[in-house]
Formats: structure tokens, sequence, C-alpha cells
């Protein structure tokens, strides 16, 4: 089916969505990382970026929270950049584990690869794989660089959730060694969960993180910069990652009830890309026990709901002045 919306309608629906959802009460925020236990609970904003480069933005979508797993996705688009969808895809995988964020358990269970870049076996597998090779601080410009141009803005860590997420990652560091036992660790093992840790601390807003998703729906040119940030055909691997394991193993059901390929973080962000349409990012800290906030779910929801969109809907969508 043809559609057209208009841009006040999307406004609407943001700005209902907004209404409806800041008052749940839901959820608690991620208690395992200090730091996280300790943001404002009540904070709420919703972020929807445009492919003309229009940025629609309701409450507290300047704050800078943890964009924790969220930073997954960012750097699998640069290591596709950097090696291409084939040697990901051999070197790491683009299976869902259907398994807690953190499993140790699916490691085991697929010991020949870490799955996906987007849980943490892969995430940190994916740190070792940016180059330079061997240069922690090279490395470390070269993901910083590419949260700026995928967010057409520079972001920094939080260094006060650097120290608390370092302090308390012990499962992290078991998965790390797992790994490099099973050689899926490409640099210096400290080195790459360092990075990983390091990554997950960076502070980020909601309208950063929509314009990032604006860029992922985009085909790699960033709608408010236009900068060209990768390759168009890298956009559909990148979405497939995000569609199959976004949620981890809440996946399936995110996908069947919302629609919209998402990914979330433990610092309360979600990230949403409708390919060719619009990106998406909605921030509130509290938490559901799969580790998905709960507000920004229930707003995205209501988002793609009210305006009838959705990745497997098979319609050809306008969006007009
Ligand atoms: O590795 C961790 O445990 C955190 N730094 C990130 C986990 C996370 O965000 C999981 N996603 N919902």
């Amino acid at each position: 089916m043809k559609k057209t919306l208009t841009k006040a309608q999307i406004r609407q629906a943001v700005e209902e969505a907004y209404a409806e959802c800041k008052d749940i009460k839901g959820g608690v925020n991620a208690h395992y990382i200090p730091f996280l236990a300790n943001v404002n609970p009540d904070l709420f904003g919703i972020s929807l970026t445009l492919l003309d480069g229009t940025q629609i933005s309701v409450g507290d979508t300047e704050y800078k929270f943890g964009v924790e797993s969220v930073s997954k996705v960012l750097t699998a688009i640069l290591i596709l950049k950097q090696y291409g969808a084939e040697a990901v895809l051999k070197q790491i995988g683009a299976d869902a584990t259907g398994l807690p964020f953190n499993s140790i358990f699916a490691i085991l269970l697929e010991n020949d690869h870490p799955s996906t870049p987007l849980v943490n076996a892969g995430a940190i597998s994916a740190c070792s794989m940016v180059k330079p090779q061997g240069d922690s601080w090279g490395k470390w410009e070269a993901i910083i660089n590419n949260f700026e141009a995928l967010c057409g803005s520079r972001s920094e860590v939080l260094d006060e959730l650097y120290r608390s997420e370092s302090e308390t990652n012990f499962q992290n560091r078991s998965i790390a060694w797992l790994l490099k036992d099973y050689n899926r660790i490409y640099d210096d093992v400290p080195m790459s969960l360092d990075l990983y840790t390091r990554q997950c601390s960076i502070g980020i807003t909601a309208s950063q993180l929509a314009v990032c998703a604006g860029t992922i729906a985009n085909g790699g040119v960033n709608p408010v910069t236009k900068e060209e940030v990768f390759a168009r055909d890298l956009a559909p691997k990148i979405t497939t990652l995000i569609s199959s394991v976004g949620f981890y193993q809440n996946t399936g059901d995110w996908m069947y009830t919302s629609g919209i390929p998402a990914k979330s973080g433990v610092g309360g962000g979600v990230l949403g890309v409708l390919p060719g349409l619009l990106g998406v990012a909605a921030f509130a800290p509290p938490l559901d026990e799969a580790g998905n906030s709960v507000k920004a779910q229930a707003a995205i929801k209501s988002i793609m709901n009210k305006l009838g969109l959705g990745v497997f809907n098979g319609d050809t969508v306008e969006i007009v002045d």
C-alpha cells in the first residue's frame, strides 16, 4: 500500500507517545553498575530524525546518558567498514544467541564464533578487530571518530561511569579470556576489554542517537551533516544484526510487537531504524529483566502503532511537509 505521512503527524505521534509514557512506573535502573543505579529514574526523552535532516525531539533529549550496549552497533559499523561484511561474518558471526547479553553459556555453545557483534562477547571481539592493530590510542580514536561521524557531533566518555564499569566488569573479564582461548580475540586481551568498557561509558544524548539511527536508515549518509559515513551496501547488514538480536532474548517479541529493528543499552537508551524512512531514539533509565528500557520501548512502540509503520508492513511510505 502507498501511504503519505506529514511531518506534523509524525510530531504529533512523538508528543502523544511522550505524554502517554512519561508516567509509566515499571522497571528499575541497572544496578550491577553502581553509577547507573544512581541516575535519576524520571529522565525521559524521545528524538526522531527524518532523512532530510529534520529532528523532532521531546523531553530530556540533551541529557548525556551511558550509551552502553547501543555502542555495539556503532563499532560493528566500524569493523564492517574496515574489514567488510564477509570477514565480520567469519570472524564474529551474525546469529542471535537467544540468551542474555553477557551470557557465557552462549560462548560455550557456539565456541567456533562469538555469534554477533551485538552481544558482549562479539562486541569485545569487535573492539579487538578495530584498526590500527596493537595501538590502543589509535583504536580509541577510530571508535570515537566513528561515533562523531554517525551522530553528527562529538561525544566524550563519562569518567565516573567508566571507573564504575571498570571496577565491576568481572563477567566481561571472564568472557574476554574465554574468547582468547577460542582464538576470537584478535589483539591484546586487556586492551580489547578496556576499549569495550570505555565505549560503553560514552555519554550520549537521545538526539545524537536519533541522528545515528537516521544515518543507518539513510544508507550510511548522515542526514544532518550529509557526510557519507559508510557504504550503502553495509546498511542492510547492520540492520539485520539489529533486528536479529537488538533486544537479546526478547528480540522476537520486540520485532513482533513494534515492527522496528532496535538496539537497547542498560543506560536506558534505545535506537531504532526504519530503513529508507527515519531513525528514532528514546531514553529512560528503568529497565525490564532483560536489560531493556521500559519507557523507551513503550514510547517507540506507541509511535510505530500510531503512524501505522513497520519494517515488514510492505507499505511504500512518503513523508511530506
Ligand atoms: O557490558 C556490560 O555489561 C555493559 N557495559 C553494557 C550492557 C548492556 O548495555 C546490555 N544491553 N542492554
